[in-house]
């Protein structure tokens, strides 16, 4: 790993999935509150990444300034207002000379723009992969990695260039965590037209989880539970399976104007703890017929977190058997069901829950 971060899948939010290029400080400071009396910060989520559409002009010094209109207090106060409520400061920026959404991005700046964001107190970096042509993916990674360490601050290292160039088989040292995928849509399948919706990229991931462990995470892309395109229990869905996946959980949402069953989402505690497990071992799918999957996990001190997951329109008994988790059928496992909050009745052999269409069930064995 290129640093000493990230042991467990960063959490936090970030302004695109909800806000795209309407933000703000305002706004941020108001997620920053939010974050704490939501208690979303108490549950784990720390930092606060402002995502791209923050960035105005380059000085005459070629340093990057913030746009004047919706930062007007700067970068260093943001910062600053964010660290005081115990949270993390975190930016995006572009390998290419212009972002995603067309501000100035850090080619040829990587030195330069990785100290200005030490100035002002970043703990996170978030770098895109748009006009960037030519440009040889690892060694210009790997340029905004050096920066980064350079400044002597501690700076999580987000690499978004959307899985084009196979991160998983470079990146390890290079930065704390990679999407693997093209962005995330607020949409639960594709059969609606939607490629990257919550089961497309899921089914992105198999064959993945070998690459991801402490320090180093696949990034399937920030939460959308919340932002109104899926129904409460896919939300529930998709939360569990980014648990799963070892996932970094960044909040999508507007965390100012939150339902009380997506703050229950997005906070509940054992779900978290499967994802932030200590031995960071990525889910990975044991079983499979049709619309019905087991995806499983080892945990620290010997327990599974298991999911059993309904793609179909009806709900169905689901069953994951010992043999899919590589024990001995006699063995006698304690079952916890993670949404429930229920110790269940001990099982032998074989587990079975009834799940919700688009549903899960998801439990903790021991
Ligand atoms: C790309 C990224 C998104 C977001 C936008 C911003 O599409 O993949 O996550 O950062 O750019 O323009």
């Amino acid at each position: 790993t290129p640093n000493e971060l990230a042991l467990t899948p960063p959490m936090g939010w970030n302004t695109w999935n909800r806000f795209g290029c309407k933000i703000n400080e305002k706004l941020i400071r108001q997620a920053a509150d939010a974050m704490v009396s939501s208690g979303m910060r108490d549950a784990g989520y720390v930092y606060i990444v402002i995502d791209d559409c923050w960035q105005g002009e380059r000085d005459a010094k070629g340093n990057i300034r913030p746009d004047p209109l919706r930062f007007p207090s700067g970068m260093k106060a943001l910062g600053d207002y964010i660290h005081a409520k115990g949270l993390k400061f975190g930016i995006y920026s572009d390998a290419g000379q212009l972002t995603c959404g067309k501000r100035p991005g850090s080619w040829g700046h990587e030195y330069q723009d990785a100290r200005t964001y030490a100035s002002w107190g970043v703990d996170y970096l978030k770098y895109d992969w748009c006009s960037t042509y030519t440009q040889d993916a690892p060694s210009t990674y790997t340029t905004m990695s050096d920066a980064l360490r350079a400044t002597g601050r501690p700076i999580v290292f987000s690499i978004c260039e959307w899985g084009v160039n196979k991160p998983w088989l470079w990146a390890k040292n290079v930065g704390n965590l990679w999407r693997t995928t093209d962005d995330i849509y607020d949409h639960w399948s594709g059969q609606d037209g939607y490629q990257h919706s919550v089961l497309a990229i899921l089914d992105l991931q198999v064959g993945l989880d070998g690459f991801a462990g402490p320090g180093h995470w696949n990034d399937p892309d920030m939460l959308e539970v919340g932002n109104g395109g899926m129904s409460n229990v896919e939300y529930q869905s998709h939360f569990s399976l980014w648990a799963m996946l070892a996932a970094p959980l960044m909040a999508g949402n507007d965390l100012a104007d939150m339902s009380a069953e997506t703050k229950a989402i997005l906070t509940n505690r054992e779900v978290i703890a499967v994802d932030q497990d200590p031995l960071g071992i990525e889910a990975s799918r044991v079983a499979k017929q049709g619309d019905y999957e087991v995806w499983a996990r080892p945990l620290k001190g010997g327990g599974r977190a298991v999911l059993l997951l309904n793609r179909s329109a009806t709900a169905h008994a689901i069953t994951v058997d010992w043999a899919d988790l590589n024990l001995p059928a006699s063995l006698r496992m304690k079952v916890r069901d993670l949404w429930t909050h229920k110790d269940l009745p001990a099982a032998r052999g074989s587990f079975t829950a009834n799940v919700p269409s688009h549903g899960v069930a998801m439990l903790r064995m021991e």
